[in-house]
Parts: structure tokens; sequence; C-alpha cells
């Protein structure tokens, strides 16, 4: 089993990816685990009413040393946070070596499927930091010797999404989250089309067929066809 834990100022904004379809039954079975952990609660000003709209809610964030736009999360609720989880996985075993801590960044290392299956086999917990805002403190980051990873040449607003592709991504590796046809479907390889029911679809007066080849049922034909397609 994978432990993912996710460190977040939104700890309910993936609760309804989470809470569906295979990822529902890859936690349901146990295979996978997905530990949310908010990080205001590991803020010292937890309990100060900092602000008329944060009134329980602590402060992660602060302006930028040296000036500049934005805002950048603080180091010391995140340093406890991840350091919290780490404890937890200490006294329970040697699992520390099998811990991988990632930050998020849109100019981290480019996450790939080598990666993800390198993750899947290599580690039993994973920490997954999803920073907002301008950045996070960089001594998070060499504190923990956190890997940092963007999911793609492009800037979202934080870091979250960049979790749940991973978690997504990783947790297809684990055997028995994709069931027996949903495995079939993955060798079926990717990019080759698929077609089903029906043989002709209509749209504005035009018909699309399914390529005969597919109807023939000559394997050999099917096989072959299908090799061409394949990008
Ligand atoms: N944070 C903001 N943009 C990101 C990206 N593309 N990948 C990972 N983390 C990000």
């Amino acid at each position: 089993m994978i432990t993912f834990h996710i460190i977040t100022i939104f700890p309910h904004i993936l609760d309804s990816y989470l809470s569906e379809s295979i990822l529902k039954r890859a936690q349901k079975n146990k295979l996978i685990k997905v530990k949310i952990y908010d990080l205001r609660k590991f803020s010292k000003d937890k309990h100060k009413k900092a602000r008329p709209t944060e009134q329980s809610f602590g402060r992660v964030d602060a302006k930028p040393y040296g000036g500049g736009p934005g805002m950048v999360m603080q180091a010391e609720p995140l340093i406890k946070a991840v350091a919290s989880i780490l404890k937890i996985k200490n006294q329970k075993s040697k699992i520390k070596n099998k811990t991988k801590i990632i930050l998020f960044s849109p100019v981290g290392k480019q996450f790939d499927s080598a990666s993800s299956r390198s993750f899947a086999k290599k580690y039993k917990d994973i920490i997954l930091i999803a920073g907002r805002y301008e950045g996070i403190d960089a001594r998070v980051k060499k504190i923990f010797k956190a890997e940092e990873v963007s999911i793609g040449p492009y800037v979202l607003m934080g870091g979250e999404l960049p979790a749940m592709v991973l978690i997504d991504s990783i947790s297809r590796q684990v055997k028995g989250v994709l069931g027996s046809e949903e495995s079939l479907e993955d060798e079926r390889g990717l990019g080759i089309p698929a077609y089903t029911r029906p043989e002709t679809v209509r749209y504005k007066d035009k018909n699309y067929k399914v390529p005969k080849v597919l109807l023939s049922g000559d394997h050999k034909k099917i096989e072959e066809w299908r090799k061409g397609q394949s990008k």
C-alpha cells in the first residue's frame, strides 16, 4: 500500500475526485491511502484572531524578503507539518527512506510515466506539499531534500491539482488498482483509435463509419491495422 500525504491550505479541495470511481475503490481495498493535512493547523497563530476573516486560522504566508509582488508560504508551518508526518512514520518502522517528499513548482522536474512507475515502486509514503501564492520559502526544500516537480509547462494556481495528478498516475501503477477490464484497456495501447457501437454515427447529414477491418473478424489483419495506427 502507498500512503499519499497532502499538505494544503484547502483540505477539501480534492474530496470529490478522491471519493469516486477507481481511486475510491483503491482506498476501500486498502491499495492506497490518502491523508490530508490542513497546513493552517500547524501555524503558531492558530488560535489568534489575526484577522476577522481568519478567526481560528493561522497565517501561513508572508511578504517576500527583498521585496517583490505576492506572498510566500512560510517555512515553519510546513516544517511542522512534514515533521509530524515523518515522526508518525518513524515510530512505526524504518519507513523514512521509503518516504519521498515532493514540492510543486512550474519549473520543477517534469513528471512523466517513468517517474510515476519509479515512485510507485520505490516509496511507501509520498508527502506532497501543495503550495499556493508565489512560492514556498526555499529552506523547506533544503531541509527535507524535497524534489521539485512540475506537471507541465504552464502555471497553475497551486499545487493541489499537481498533487492529484501524481496520485492518479502513481496509483494506476499499483497492482490491483486497475480492474482486469481497465488493465486490458491499458494494454490495448495508447494512441490507437477505438470504436464501439453503433457502426455508423450520423452528424450534420454525414455518416461516420467504423473502419471495415475492425468488423472483419480477421484478428491478424486487425492486429496489423492497429500496429499501423499506433504512434
Ligand atoms: N504549480 C504551479 N504550476 C505548476 C505546474 N505546472 N506543475 C506543478 N506545480 C505547479
